[in-house]
């Protein structure tokens, strides 16, 4: 089979990581994969902003935990962290943005890394202490983010799973 279709067939998310870093080209392929996502008019209005360091993600989880009153939240404790923001006032902002995460999670899975879509900051992207750090990571103030990707090596690797997701041809 074709190695493109098998990774998208094979892609699972993952929610346990091994200690193990992720090497900075990988991360560089990771970051150039989300920037060649397909984006609304072509405007490329999305960043993709890496965080490397394990005490900067774990800042960063403690502070979205705090803001939605979640304890010990930890975005499953992540060698990277692929932070995804958009103009905030970019009416494709969601959608061009799912497709880079799309992207983060086939080439996690070709990579040999896995990885998996962190919904949080969605909902506290504007926190006061949230900012802050967004600020310290060179995140624009005019952009939200709608979604992270949390990568790393797999600590596990989930079963193939049931797939009730329609499908037709109609001839
Ligand atoms: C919009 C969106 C938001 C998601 N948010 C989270 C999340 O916050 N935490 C999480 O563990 N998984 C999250 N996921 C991953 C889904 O739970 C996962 O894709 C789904 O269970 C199917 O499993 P699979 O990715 O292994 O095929 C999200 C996925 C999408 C598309």
């Amino acid at each position: 089979m074709n190695t493109v279709i098998q990774t998208i067939l094979s892609r699972r998310s993952c929610r346990s990581f091994t200690e193990a870093s992720v090497q900075t080209e990988d991360v560089k392929t990771l970051l150039a994969c989300a920037a060649a996502a397909p984006s609304g008019r072509n405007q490329q209005l999305g960043q993709f902003t890496a965080l490397t360091d394990r005490n900067k993600i774990q800042k960063l989880a403690a502070a979205v935990g705090k803001a939605l009153g979640r304890e010990n939240y930890d975005m499953y404790n992540p060698a990277v962290l692929i932070i995804t923001s958009n103009d905030k006032t970019n009416v494709f902002r969601e959608v061009d943005n799912a497709c880079a995460m799309e992207n983060i999670y086939l080439a996690s899975e070709a990579l040999g890394l896995g990885c998996v879509w962190i919904n949080q900051l969605k909902d506290c992207f504007d926190n006061p202490q949230v900012r802050t750090l967004l600020n310290e990571f060179g995140i624009p103030e005019n952009h939200g983010v709608y979604g992270c990707a949390a990568v790393g090596y797999r600590a596990d690797r989930p079963a193939a799973k049931e797939n009730k997701t329609v499908t037709k041809i109609v001839d």
